[in-house]
């Protein structure tokens, strides 16, 4: 069965490879895509968004929404250091033809999840999970008829933003602590398995050699963001976002483990950190897995045949 997927995320150089492994690839079908302040301002990356779907080719009846500006409770927040001024600097990209849906995002994640059949989507946030939160408040009953939600963020061993925390979940962790805490099935794609998703020499002539416009976008980008993680010693830039829509199309690529997650709102030195308890046996009632690794070459294979069926 074909899965449907929303993809909530601030493009964003890895969160654009998310939407085309998402879109070129058979086993998913994007039925929305919604935009929401990180690695840049909101403005920013649904512009962004708009021409990944244009260079796509991305059906023009799949909506694209913009979400919130900023944070719950805590000022915005933005990567130019990952991700530059434009929020994807490096390539060039097609003015955008389609319009935004005019619905808020939030709005747009209510209404496809409680048009959907109860289990049919599933919520694959790569960005600060604030559209999410202010969607469970907004309307409680999508938490018992979305079928899992797999999001980037967050991390078992390791930080970015802080010395424990992620940025997708240090710049709005009360948010974060609102969808993991929902009670629906929730995956964190954590940078203990992001981090091995990356871009060796070997992989990129790979993805040099597709051949469509798609994944020379993908080559551009990457000349951006390779450059970009060199500067914080990264040897080979690790490509987070994506490994949420792979893990979805096929979760033997991604070893996680069922474990209570929690999320630190008031630490001094660890705030936004997330917690995973792995001393035990998860109890009967846990609904959280954690990621903590992934097998680069073949993630890579399934982005590869994805930029292959785009345009
Ligand atoms: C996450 O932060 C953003 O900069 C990336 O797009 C990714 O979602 C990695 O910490
Ligand atoms: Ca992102």
């Amino acid at each position: 069965m074909t899965r449907r997927l929303i993809l909530d995320c601030d493009p964003g150089h890895d969160d654009a490879i998310a939407i085309l492994l998402a879109a070129g690839d058979p086993g998913v079908e994007i039925a929305a895509i919604t935009t929401v302040s990180g690695n840049q301002s909101i403005e920013k990356v649904t512009r962004n968004a708009l021409q990944i779907a244009e260079l796509a080719g991305l059906d023009a009846r799949i909506p694209i929404a913009q979400g919130a500006h900023r944070p719950l409770l805590r000022e915005a927040e933005h990567a130019p250091e990952y991700h530059g001024e434009s929020g994807l600097d490096g390539p060039r990209l097609p003015e955008p033809t389609r319009a935004l849906d005019p619905r808020h995002a939030v709005q747009l994640i209510i209404d496809t999840v409680m048009a959907s059949e109860p289990g049919e989507i599933t919520l694959v946030p790569t960005g600060a999970l604030t559209n999410i939160a202010l969607a469970v408040r907004l309307e409680p009953r999508i938490v018992e008829r979305v079928r899992e939600v797999v999001f980037m963020g967050g991390g078992v061993h390791v930080g970015n933003h802080g010395p424990f925390s992620e940025f997708n979940v240090a710049i709005d962790p009360e948010a974060a602590a609102i969808v993991i805490d929902a009670g629906w099935p929730v995956t964190m794609i954590g940078l203990d398995a992001t981090h091995q998703a990356v871009v060796t020499p070997e992989i990129r002539s790979r993805l040099d050699a597709v051949g469509t416009r798609s994944a020379a976008f993908v080559g551009e980008l990457l000349d951006f963001y390779g450059a970009a993680y060199a500067v914080y010693g990264f040897e080979h830039p690790p490509v987070h976002d994506p490994v949420t829509v792979a893990q979805v199309i096929d979760p033997t690529l991604v070893r996680t483990v069922r474990a209570p997650l929690a999320v630190e709102l008031t630490g001094t030195h660890t705030l936004g950190m997330t917690v995973a308890d792995l001393r035990a046996e998860a109890p009967e009632a846990c609904c959280t897995w954690v990621a903590l690794g992934v097998e680069n070459d073949r993630f890579w294979t399934l982005v590869e045949s994805a930029l292959a069926r785009l345009p």
